[in-house]
């Protein structure tokens, strides 16, 4: 059952208590709703791409009462500081290189260098965030490839039972999404996605932004933004039904594969949450015993197709894809 909470005191101090908790919680923001996760804890971030039934991990923006808790989990420059300044609470998303003492899961960064962060607006979501203190990942609070929610019966309609709660903050005064600007790399910014703030008006602020002709919303999949991703320095073998003893085992389910040099179980219950959950961890932690092991590659058992394992299996086909030999320049 999804618990209705309105936005007095109570209903937000409920809310946070869900999301410090690790629960789901949509609630409004100027744009859309939000279904909102506690960004460092992998198990809520992997609820979440659950709720959503996402056939595949997304990075995810995360939301801040203000600027300068924004500002803990990013390096900021100069320009981000006087965009936020602007625009900041308000539909603008920067996307800048994560600090280095971020502690934002890499599941809601999608094992990126980089992180989205933005400070909505509205008075109940500001003291939403500012209670639970800690970064929230949300991405628009509807099933995956449905219409984003502008209402919290809207939210009700698309994942009433899926999430812990909503917190009803009213109608949407913008109705559309942030506008996403990336500001990572050295050069001009570069649109992602048009949304509330319009361009011209960053413009006005921050000279001329670059505009990908093609592939709004998809940038990060596009195939010179896949080199910033976090893929294992080892080759990765999917499906395997055997291993080698010079071979890494990410494992799932209660029957890793034997002989293996060192092996990571994603869930020894076969649960594909916890799986999601741990699955940056285990590329980390195996691709750190490569000279421990003296390893050759990573092997990964078979996950199933469904639910998140879709997700996941996205995830691994990325990991184990051909590489180009010289990365271009992060
Ligand atoms: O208005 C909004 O932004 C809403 C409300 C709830 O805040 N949120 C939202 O989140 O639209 P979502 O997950 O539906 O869209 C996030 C967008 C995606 O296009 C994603 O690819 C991009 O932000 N994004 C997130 N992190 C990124 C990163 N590190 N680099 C590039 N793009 C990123
Ligand atoms: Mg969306």
């Amino acid at each position: 059952m999804t618990e209705r909470l309105t936005a007095t005191p109570t209903g937000i101090a409920t809310a946070a208590r869900i999301l410090r908790d690790g629960g789901l919680v949509a609630f409004g923001t100027e744009t859309v709703y939000g279904l909102g996760g506690d960004a460092t804890n992998p198990t809520a971030v992997a609820r979440i791409f659950e709720a959503k039934n996402r056939p595949r991990f997304n990075p995810l923006i995360s939301h801040f009462a203000s600027a300068e808790e924004a500002f803990t989990q990013v390096q900021a420059t100069p320009l981000a500081r006087a965009l936020a300044e602007r625009f900041w609470p308000g539909p603008l998303t920067l996307v800048l290189p994560r600090a280095p003492g971020s502690t934002v899961s890499d599941l809601a960064a999608d094992g990126l260098s980089s992180l989205a962060v933005r400070v909505p607006k509205g008075d109940a979501v500001l003291a939403l965030l500012h209670a639970v203190g800690r970064p929230v990942a949300a991405p628009s609070a509807n099933r995956s490839g449905r219409i984003s929610p502008s209402e919290a019966s809207h939210v009700l309609e698309e994942l009433d039972g899926r999430i812990d709660a909503v917190l009803d903050t009213g109608p949407c005064a913008v109705g559309l999404e942030s506008t996403v600007l990336d500001l990572s790399s050295p050069g001009r910014p570069c649109l992602l996605r048009p949304g509330g703030v319009p361009v011209e008006a960053l413009e006005a602020l921050c000279g001329p932004i670059a505009r990908p002709e093609t592939g709004f919303d998809v940038a990060p999949l596009s195939p010179g933004r896949m080199l910033s991703h976090y893929a294992p320095s080892l080759p990765v073998r999917l499906n395997a039904t055997s291993v080698g003893p010079q071979e890494g085992l990410l494992a799932f389910g209660p029957h890793p594969l034997p002989d293996a040099a060192v092996t990571w179980n994603l869930s020894s219950e076969g649960n594909l949450e916890e799986a999601a959950a741990r699955l940056f961890a285990g590329l980390r932690f195996l691709d750190s015993q490569q000279q421990v092991f003296d390893l050759t590659g990573l092997a990964v058992q078979p996950i199933p197709a469904q639910g998140l394992g879709l997700a996941i299996q996205d995830r691994l086909n990325r990991a184990a894809a051909p590489r180009p030999t010289e990365p271009d320049a992060p």
